[in-house]
Parts: C-alpha cells; sequence; structure tokens
C-alpha cells in the first residue's frame, strides 16, 4: 500500500468511493422507481413468454444495502481506501501472533541479519563452529543447499559423500571444506576396461580384501600382483592404497564406500570409471557454491557446519 505516490492513493480512493456510493443510489432508485405490479412490459419472446414489471423482492434489495454498508465498514477498518491504513492498523506481515502493522518487522529483520553475517564474514571458521547461534544459521543453509545430495542428517548416500566422518575425499581442514564448498569437486577415476573382466574381477576382490571383506583369496592374491604391476590404480590411489587428497582419490583400504561394497559395484566402477564426462556410469558432482551464494559469511558458515559435524 505504501508503494502508491499519494495522489496515485487519492485517485483509488475516489473510484472505490463512487463505485459504492454508485451502487448504493442505483439500488435506491430501483427501490422508489415506479412499477406498475401485475402488468407486463408488453414484451413477448418465443410466442408467449412475457415480462413482468415487478420490484426486486424487499429481503433481495435489503441483502444489497447490508454489502454496501458491509464495505463502507471494512474499508474504514482495514486497509482498502488507496493508502489509508485503516483504523485497526491490520497488516498482512504479521508474524508470530502479534497484532498490528508490521510491515516494518520484515525490513528489520533483513537489516538485522544482514548486520550478523557482516560479523561473521571475517571470523576464523573454527570459532564459527564453535559458536551455537552462528551454527544454527549454518544448519539452516546446510538444509536448502545441501540436503538435496548429502541428506539432513549430512550422511549422504551412494555417490555422495557422508560429511559426518573423518573420511574425507578431499580433506577435512576447515580451509579444505571451504574450498570443496566454494570451488565444487569432481573426482574422476578413469574407465579400465582395457585389463578385461578376470583382471577386473580380481582387482575387485583385492580392494575387498583389504578391507576385510568377504572375498576369494586367490582372485585377491592376482589382484594385488596386478594392482602392483600391471593396473595404474597406483597413479591415483596410492602404493599403500590410501588414496589421494589432491585428486579425491578414496582411502580403499577402509570399510567406507562411495560407491558400494558389493562385488558388482567395485566391478563396475574400475570397468567403466567414475564421474568421466560423458561417461557411462554416474556422474556425480559437487556444485560450486562460491559464485552462486556470492556471501563470504554463508560459505563459511556452511564450511563451519559441517566441519562440526565432526567434532
Ligand atoms: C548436486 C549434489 C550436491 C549438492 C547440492 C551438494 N553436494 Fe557436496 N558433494 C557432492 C558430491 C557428488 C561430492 C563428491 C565429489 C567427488 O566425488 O569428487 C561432494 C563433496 C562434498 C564435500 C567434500 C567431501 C570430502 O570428503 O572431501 C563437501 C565438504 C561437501 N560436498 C559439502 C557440501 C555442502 C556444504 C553443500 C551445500 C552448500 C553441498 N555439498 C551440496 C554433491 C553435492
Ligand atoms: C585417475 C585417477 C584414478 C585411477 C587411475 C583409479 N582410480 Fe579409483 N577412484 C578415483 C577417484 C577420484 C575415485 C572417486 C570417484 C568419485 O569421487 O566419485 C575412485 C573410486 C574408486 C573406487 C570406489 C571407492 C568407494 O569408496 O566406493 C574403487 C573401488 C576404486 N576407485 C578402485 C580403483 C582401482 C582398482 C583402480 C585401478 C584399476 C583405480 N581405482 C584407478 C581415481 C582413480
Amino acid at each position: 500500500m505504501n508503494d502508491f505516490s499519494p495522489i496515485v492513493g487519492i485517485l483509488i480512493a475516489a473510484v472505490v468511493v463512487i463505485g459504492i456510493v454508485g451502487c448504493a443510489v442505483f439500488l435506491w432508485s430501483q427501490d422508489s422507481a415506479h412499477y406498475t405490479i401485475g402488468k407486463t412490459t408488453g414484451h413477448a419472446w418465443d410466442e408467449n413468454l412475457e415480462e413482468y414489471n415487478n420490484p426486486l423482492p424487499k429481503w433481495w434489495s435489503w441483502l444489497f444495502y447490508i454489502t454496501v454498508v458491509f464495505s463502507l465498514v471494512y474499508l474504514a477498518l482495514f486497509p482498502g481506501l488507496g493508502s489509508f491504513k485503516g483504523m485497526l492498523g491490520w497488516c498482512s506481515q504479521s508474524y508470530g501472533g502479534r497484532t498490528g502493522c508490521q510491515a516494518d518487522q520484515y525490513a528489520g529483520e533483513v537489516k538485522q541479519a544482514e548486520s550478523l553475517l557482516k560479523d561473521y564474514a571475517p571470523q576464523d571458521i573454527r570459532a564459527l563452529a564453535a559458536n551455537p547461534k552462528a551454527m544454527e544459521t549454518g544448519r539452516r543453509l546446510f538444509m536448502t543447499y545441501c540436503m538435496q545430495c548429502h541428506g539432513s542428517n549430512a550422511k549422504g548416500s551412494a555417490g555422495f559423500p557422508n560429511l559426518t566422518d573423518s573420511d574425507w575425499l578431499y580433506g577435512g581442514e576447515p580451509e579444505t571444506i571451504l574450498e570443496s564448498i566454494t570451488n565444487g569437486r569432481q573426482g574422476v577415476m578413469t574407465a579400465n576396461d582395457y585389463l578385461g573382466d578376470d583382471k577386473i574381477k580380481a582387482l575387485a576382490n583385492y580392494v575387498l580384501s583389504v578391507s576385510r571383506r568377504p572375498h576369494d583369496n586367490q582372485l585377491a592374491q592376482r589382484g594385488r600382483d596386478l594392482y602392483i604391476e600391471e593396473a595404474i590404480c597406483r597413479t591415483c590411489h596410492g602404493d599403500d592404497m590410501r588414496g589421494n587428497k589432491m585428486l579425491g582419490a578414496p582411502n580403499l583400504t577402509d570399510d567406507v564406500w562411495l560407491y558400494g561394497s558389493s562385488e558388482q559395484e567395485i566391478v563396475d566402477g574400475i570397468k567403466f570409471g567414475r564421474n568421466l564426462p560423458g561417461g557411462k556410469s554416474t556422474s556425480n558432482r559437487m556444485p560450486a557454491w562460491g559464485g552462486f551464494l556470492k556471501d563470504e559469511a554463508k560459505l563459511k558458515l556452511l564450511a563451519a557446519y559441517v566441519y562440526s559435524l565432526n567434532r
């Protein structure tokens, strides 16, 4: 309502008032018009369909008068007449059951949030993680932007890493987490179908064996030799199979799985690779949030929230 210039407000109010008064006058003129009760107007349709010249029934005209009175009372109490706020001061932006016009409350809350964010921006991520009020905001940001992929409990699902454990693809230092969030991540594992199904199955059993999962001993033995001598796995997952955080190559010695621990799932990953651009296997990408959120404080709050999940 306050967006109008005063002149537009007055114009709108005038149109409304003239409309209502016009209705009343019209009603009154109908009431007092001269009727010839019982006589027809002389018109006839469809041969014998005739029109009587009778007034509206009284109860009907009264209903119309009541609507006129109602609209005048309503417009006196509530906003509706141009920029007049109404005598009750009612306002659609009332929160928490409070009455009275709180149009300014929303603007006030936005201002308050902005000043809080300004406070947070220069702070250390570890300090934010220890600040319960900041983490309440961080949790809400996570529920808005992150839970679709990582889950509302941040425990992830196949292809989407669990953010609550101490097993990191890229690293759990606050700065590394912030970097994951700001710039996004997409760890790529190349396809190895050139090895053939037998060797791939042997490698999968070797991976299972180092994670102390049920496996075929003979195949695992062969896979071990392959891992060391033939396949290129070591380049990314390392000689000790503990992965490489620069590449996002997971640790293969623990029993934490990004894509699942069944032999078939592991075979598929080795054969077709993971996250190859345009590849056959799932393409799981961690989006970059820096350019989207454009707000250092929000990025830091998110990083602090993820960091706090591990404390
Ligand atoms: C579209 C799905 C998606 C959304 C939304 C998403 N992520 Fe991710 N995130 C991923 C995937 C997939 C990975 C793993 C990337 C990889 O495998 O290289 C990941 C990785 C990460 C990592 C690195 C984990 C590690 O082990 O090093 C962090 C931290 C992270 N996400 C935090 C967030 C936060 C915070 C948000 C919300 C702002 C978010 N993510 C939103 C899909 C998503
Ligand atoms: C170019 C680097 C690279 C090479 C080479 C590579 N990997 Fe990977 N591997 C990765 C990355 C990165 C991921 C995680 C993919 C993701 O983040 O979605 C991965 C994931 C995996 C996984 C899934 C782990 C889980 O937790 O679900 C297995 C198993 C695996 N690799 C085994 C192998 C084996 C065996 C070889 C050799 C045949 C190999 N990798 C070669 C980079 C590589």
